[in-house]
């Protein structure tokens, strides 16, 4: 995709971490990222000219498009006259691509651009997006945002080295009468590894800053991670995914510490979690940042903070200016593995605050931080 994208994510709330001493500098593997073959679809279908403006061509049985398999009804679709295309996948619709994986014990993160529904559907597809270890399913649904384009990060597996890797991308529809559907367009694919995580000192939290996660697309309103019960096969790394949830970065937004933030919306239930086995009986600190994402939005954000069988609230007042307040909560770990979780919650109804986000790092520390030095 070139063009043509809506533009428009301003409003928000942010939140980001505060520590008790930072030693080491900011330490995560470093991602690799992946070429996929013709992963914006700018390369065209074999009879079509580059600089079509044709409407739509139907892909049928006598052309090909560079790098990808397709099947059923699928569609090149220009997204603008100054150019820019993107796939939509019709009844049966399916691409596939393989990619051959490199490295052991990586992560394999995919972030897309995604547009599902429009006018007047009687039924909006979903989109399925499928790899050897994975099957994640984007179904329409009420979004905080305006605009039809969203990118989407998810976690596709994790493979051996030399590994052959088939990506597949398939329309699905409940109903059969195809005449009000709806159907999902897919565009600009962006695929990263990353490899196991690495302690930061001072953070007894792996990945307490959001550094691992899936990519950006260039012209980033943040990437949606959509629910996932598992640390394990969550994109953003080690945290479970509550409701949908926005991950933000350095570049298009104000993120004061490393590269990149969560960000939770209000108005819906979303929020994340991780688990760390901690010393039983000792104290540790948990300590995190709120502030707003400079939209304009006054309200009073509330987030629930969990940490082992301590749980509190936390409240923002939020002048929508981009300013932020740290703040810490106390705890006392007991024998089971510690789960962290932030939360927000369904404020009183106000059409104003249906848009309020909250962006976060934490950062875990044991209330003593110059005992947990020496021990290092
Ligand atoms: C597309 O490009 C070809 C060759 O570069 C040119 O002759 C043609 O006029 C262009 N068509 C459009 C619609 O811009
Ligand atoms: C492929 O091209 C042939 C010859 O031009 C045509 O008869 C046929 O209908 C085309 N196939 C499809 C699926 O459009
Ligand atoms: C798509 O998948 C089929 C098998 O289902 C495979 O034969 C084909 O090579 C794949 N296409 C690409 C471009 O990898
Ligand atoms: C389909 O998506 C549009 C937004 O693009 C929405 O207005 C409409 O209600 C959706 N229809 C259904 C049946 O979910
Ligand atoms: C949707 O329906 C309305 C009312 O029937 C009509 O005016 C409008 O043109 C339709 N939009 C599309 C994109 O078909
Ligand atoms: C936090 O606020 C929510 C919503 O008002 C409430 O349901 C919950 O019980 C509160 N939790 C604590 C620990 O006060
Ligand atoms: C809100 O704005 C007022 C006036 O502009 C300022 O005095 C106050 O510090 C701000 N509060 C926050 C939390 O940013
Ligand atoms: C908030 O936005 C205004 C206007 O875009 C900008 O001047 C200001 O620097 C931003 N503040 C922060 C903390 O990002
Ligand atoms: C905290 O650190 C100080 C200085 O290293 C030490 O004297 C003190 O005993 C420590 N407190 C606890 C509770 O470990």
């Amino acid at each position: 995709m070139k063009d043509g994208r809506d533009s428009g994510y301003k409003k928000g709330l942010w939140f980001l971490g505060a520590w008790c001493l930072v030693l080491g500098a900011w330490q995560w593997a470093l991602p690799i990222s992946l070429e996929l073959g013709n992963p914006d679809f700018e390369l065209p279908p074999s009879n079509l000219p580059g600089n079509s403006t044709a409407p739509i061509e139907l892909l049928n049985g006598n052309n090909t498009i560079p790098g990808w398999t397709y099947e059923g009804t699928v569609q090149y679709v220009p997204l603008a006259a100054g150019g820019g295309h993107a796939i939509r996948l019709g009844q049966d619709g399916k691409i596939n691509q393989t990619f051959i994986a490199n490295g052991d014990s990586m992560s394999y993160l995919l972030t897309f651009a995604l547009s599902l529904g429009g006018q007047n559907c009687s039924v909006n597809a979903s989109l399925v997006v499928s790899a050897p270890d994975s099957s994640s399913v984007f179904s329409w649904k009420q979004r905080y945002e305006k605009g039809t384009w969203e990118s989407y990060g998810l976690y596709l597996g994790s493979w051996g080295d030399g590994e052959s890797i088939n990506l597949v991308f398939q329309s699905q529809a409940t109903e059969t009468d195809s005449n009000s559907i709806c159907w999902p367009l897919v565009d600009s694919l962006l695929l990263k590894t990353i490899g196991p995580l690495t302690q930061t000192r001072g953070n007894l939290l792996l990945n307490g800053g959001f550094e691992s996660g899936p990519d950006f697309l260039d012209d980033s309103k943040g990437t949606l991670l959509d629910p996932e019960p598992s640390v394990a096969r969550s994109a953003l790394q080690l945290w479970s995914v509550m409701g949908t949830v926005k991950y933000i970065d350095s570049k298009n937004y104000f993120v004061p510490q490393g590269n990149a933030a969560i960000e939770i919306v209000s108005g819906v239930s979303a929020g994340i979690q991780t688990a760390k086995t901690l010393t039983e009986g000792s104290e540790y600190s948990l300590k995190f940042m709120l502030g707003d994402a400079n939209d304009s939005c006054m309200s009073n954000f509330v987030v629930g903070v969990q940490a082992g069988s301590v749980a509190q609230n936390f409240s923002l007042q939020s002048n929508g200016t981009g300013s932020s307040r740290g703040f810490s909560m106390v705890f006392k770990a007991e024998s089971a593995p510690t789960l962290i979780s932030f939360q927000s919650y369904i404020p009183s109804q106000s059409k104003d605050e249906l848009k309020l986000r909250l962006q976060l790092n934490a950062k875990l520390s044991a209330r003593n931080c110059s005992v947990l030095h020496a021990a290092e």
